[in-house]
């Protein structure tokens, strides 16, 4: 490796050194690579946090052979974070252990690919429960303590469903809207505090996300323009050095935002045209 780029490498290191990070979502697809990613910056302590305590104990194994011989504190929580009392308990848990934290990154999220009509309340208020309300249970547990120390960031997992709605997926698209909204308002409140968020906004990844039941028919092609897992944690770590309220991955998608916004009229149909014919190829989805 060239001495430049080694020199960078450290510096970029040095910025995570010794950080205390929660990550939710951090069992599967792009939280797991962000806490690999943050702990090979040297990061640490990382508090990891899903449903699945196996595949966080077997995380947790694999970020320690990562920092050998040095070792890194690395806790596994299993918390359901769409639950406001399990985010209670992991938040109180984390503060009185190490008395705040520097990084949160608001990950855990998933969807159901089917038409509203075809999906019950339940279905619906669920995604949002996970995806919005566990974003937001996170965000006020550990804010305060941000606050009172001038320092902290959050960054948002959010989407490209963040600025789209597409046919198939109106609970998912309306709940990661809610996180663009709600982090867009508390970046305004948070000018001066010290503490900062930023929403990252990927395209498809090729991550688990699409093992969902619903995604049975509808899997997307990844030999196309799905990114990898990798590439977005890159944007996470970007993020959390940043001023910017919104990191879109790959960067050109703020081109088709921007399109959407000036020409919706040439958009909007295009983008609808393609959902619904994904919607389409199960018979029980199938639009007019
Ligand atoms: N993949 C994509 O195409 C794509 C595109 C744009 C944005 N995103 C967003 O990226 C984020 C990460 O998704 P991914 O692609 O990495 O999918 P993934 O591989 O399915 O990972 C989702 C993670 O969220 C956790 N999770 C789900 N519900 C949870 C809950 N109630 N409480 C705690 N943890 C929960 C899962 O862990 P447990 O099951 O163990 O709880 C898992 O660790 C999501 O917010 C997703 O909306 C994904």
């Amino acid at each position: 490796m060239g001495k430049k780029r080694k020199e960078k490498e450290n510096r970029n290191n040095r910025k995570f050194q010794g950080k205390i990070i929660v990550i939710t979502g951090a069992s599967s697809g792009i939280g797991r690579q962000a806490a690999l990613d943050f702990v090979t910056r040297k990061a640490g302590p990382i508090i990891l946090v899903a449903r699945s305590l196996s595949k966080l104990l077997e995380l947790k194994r694999t970020l320690q052979s990562v920092r050998e011989p040095e070792g890194v504190d690395i806790i596994p929580y299993p918390c359901d974070i769409s639950n406001r009392d399990d985010v209670l308990r992991m938040g109180t848990h984390v503060l009185e252990k190490f008395g705040y934290i520097d990084l949160l990154v608001n990950n855990a999220g998933y969807g159901e690919f089917a038409k509203v009509e075809n999906q019950n309340l339940e279905q619906i208020e669920a995604v949002m429960r996970t995806n919005y309300f566990g974003m937001v249970h996170c965000t006020k547990v550990f804010l305060q303590s941000m606050l009172s120390r001038h320092s902290g960031h959050i960054v948002n997992v959010a989407s490209l469903a963040a600025s789209f709605g597409v046919a198939g997926m109106a609970g998912y698209c309306a709940s990661k809207y809610a996180i663009l909204g709600f982090s867009e308002s508390l970046y305004h409140e948070l000018y001066g505090t010290g503490v900062r968020i930023t929403v990252v906004s990927p395209i498809g990844v090729k991550t688990n996300f699409f093992n969902n039941r619903s995604f049975e028919n509808h899997k997307p092609n990844y030999t196309g323009f799905m990114l990898e897992a990798t590439t977005v944690s890159k944007a996470i770590l970007a993020a959390a050095n940043s001023t910017r309220l919104e990191i879109m991955v790959p960067f050109y998608a703020r081109v088709a935002v921007w399109s959407k916004h000036t020409f919706p009229y040439v958009v909007n149909p295009v983008v609808g045209k393609l959902f619904r014919r994904e919607l389409d190829r199960t018979p029980g989805n199938k639009t007019n």
